[in-house]
């Protein structure tokens, strides 16, 4: 059994983010998740914040700070898409999903920051995807925003690697959650058959893999990125 840690999730109101933070649960910490709409799992402290927002989210950190204490364990999980292809994709499309996906990482990791600073001890985990180092036709603004975070993992490594800090990525593949529900079921089974595993990943599989990054185990882990997408990426 892991050391027992203070833990927030973004977006922890449904999809990955939900089952990482019920599987944060299930191994004994103190989690928080941050929502616009709705609740986390069970046993969860749900709190407001939207990611394109500084404000919201000092105060989401304030209110976990006080109820559950120190944050130790960052997931940046919350994340949008707004797929089409370049020639069609507005300034609007590409800057809107830099600015919650990549920028809100940049705002969440930064207000924990301190905290981790204060307490040297701190787990950073950016959920990206495997588009972000494979591609994607139609996801240049999605695979921009998730290419990012690998070197955000990185620098952040670099910078606070020795106060006790890690910084790590995992790159889920094709999940079965609301986002993926909303494409096509042609281009859905054109993914499926690029999928060395042929299925699609659950949400509980990339909770495996954060749970593990959270652990005592991975302590001497960082800058990595840790594919969870039945080997469709392999490498990239
Ligand atoms: N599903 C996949 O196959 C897959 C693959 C690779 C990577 N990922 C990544 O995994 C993460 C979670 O994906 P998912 O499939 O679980 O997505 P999802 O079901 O669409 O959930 C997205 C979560 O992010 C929150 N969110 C989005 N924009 C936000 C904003 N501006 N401020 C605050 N919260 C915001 C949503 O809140 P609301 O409920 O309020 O909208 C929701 O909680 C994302 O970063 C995604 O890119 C997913």
């Amino acid at each position: 059994m892991s050391t027992s840690r203070t833990v927030l999730v973004t977006g922890g109101n449904r999809g990955i983010g939900y089952a990482i933070a019920e599987r944060m649960i299930a191994d004994g910490h103190r989690v928080a998740v941050t929502s616009r709409s709705g609740e986390g799992p069970a046993g969860s402290l749900t709190v407001r914040a939207e990611m394109t927002d500084s404000a919201s989210i000092d105060a989401a950190f304030t209110e976990v700070e006080a109820q559950l204490g120190p944050v130790e364990v960052v997931v940046a999980n919350a994340g949008i898409t707004k797929d089409t292809l370049l020639l069609r994709m507005t300034e609007e499309e590409f800057t809107s999903v830099i600015d919650t996906n990549l920028t809100g990482t940049f705002r969440v990791v930064k207000r924990a920051a301190k905290g981790l600073l204060k307490g040297r001890f701190g787990r950073v985990i950016l959920i990206s995807s495997v588009v972000g180092l494979y591609g994607s036709p139609g996801q240049i603004n999605y695979s921009s925003s998730k290419a990012a975070l690998v070197g955000f993992a990185r620098s952040l490594t670099r910078e606070l690697g020795s106060r006790g800090i890690t910084a790590n990525v995992i790159a889920p593949g094709f999940i079965e959650t609301d986002m993926t529900a909303e494409l096509p079921e042609a281009q859905q089974q054109q993914y499926l058959s690029t999928i060395p595993a042929s299925r699609f990943g659950q949400v509980a599989e990339i909770a495996g893999a954060a749970s593990f990054l959270a652990g005592d185990d991975a302590a001497y882990i960082s800058g990595a990125v840790i594919p969870v997408d039945g080997g469709l990426g392999m490498g990239h």
